[in-house]
């Protein structure tokens, strides 16, 4: 792995796939601005690499966030070279029992945010031909019934991601992961009863050819590998499924 000396800026850093990216970042030695809105998960996530990870509490969607959150690193490291945009939301729920602010929602933390940062973060990722990496899902790709908001920014999250490969190329480089079901906390936060939880999961479990949920650590490897311009330089516009071959 090569990403040591790069900095790199990780969204949804205190939680679940985004703390296991910024960890792995920083065990291959690159210096990481970790991003969430509450400061305790970011602070023991930074605790773990003292002196490598910087915990910028922040909320993405809000006014000048981005910029606010591409001075820090700056600030910080000196320099930027990757953007991971990992923080997401998940709101499941029927068409009929969902209403269009869980929409809205959905898309300013999973469409509209990432667009931002990338916007923000560009006049520095350019001149040191960084990269992008945004943490979609395989929910982009199947149909999500019962979740097809969610789906709905994920497949505009790919869409962006392979629309701004070629406009960024060969500049800075843009790509994907697609990660299966994972145990995290965002399973908790998605509105659904316990029983639902239970139905949902032991229906993703059936569908996973694995035969079981993926780690955050399995997830945050190919992260870091697509970061990595000496194994991923030719590499763009990728939309890489980590998914227990669910999408098979
Ligand atoms: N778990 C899965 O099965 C799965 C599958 C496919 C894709 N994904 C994707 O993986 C990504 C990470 O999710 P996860 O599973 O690791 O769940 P998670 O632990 O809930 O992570 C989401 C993170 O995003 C942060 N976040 C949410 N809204 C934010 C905002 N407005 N501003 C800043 N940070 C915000 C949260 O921190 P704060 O609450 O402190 O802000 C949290 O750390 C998401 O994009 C998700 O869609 C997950």
């Amino acid at each position: 792995m090569s990403v040591e000396g790069l900095s790199v800026l990780v969204t949804g850093a205190g939680t679940g796939i985004g703390r296991s990216i910024a960890l792995c970042a920083a065990r291959e030695g690159a210096f990481v601005t970790a991003v969430g809105r509450r400061a305790e998960p970011l602070r023991e996530v930074a605790d773990k690499s003292p002196g490598t990870i910087e915990a910028v509490p922040a909320d993405v969607t809000a006014d000048g966030a981005p910029e606010r959150i591409v001075a820090a690193a700056l600030e910080r490291f000196g320099r930027l070279d990757a953007v991971v945009n990992n923080a997401g939301l998940a709101r499941f729920g029927r068409l009929a029992d969902t209403g269009l602010d869980e929409l809205d929602a959905m898309l300013a933390v999973n469409v509209r945010a990432p667009a931002a940062l990338i916007r923000a973060a560009l006049p520095h990722l350019e001149p040191a031909h960084g990269s992008v990496v945004n943490v979609s899902s395989v929910a982009g790709t199947l149909a999500m019934p019962g979740r097809a908001y969610y789906g709905a920014g994920k497949a505009a999250l790919n869409s962006l991601t392979r629309s701004l490969a070629r406009e960024l190329a060969p500049a800075v480089r843009v790509n994907a992961v697609l990660p299966g079901p994972v145990d995290t906390p965002l399973w908790h936060g998605a509105g659904m009863t316990e029983d639902e939880q239970e139905s949902l999961r032991a229906g993703l479990l059936a569908d996973t050819p694995m035969g079981r949920f993926g780690e955050g650590d399995e997830i945050a490897g190919w992260v870091c590998r697509l970061i990595d311009p000496e194994q991923s330089g030719w590499v763009t516009g990728a939309l890489i499924p980590v998914d227990g071959g669910r999408t098979a």
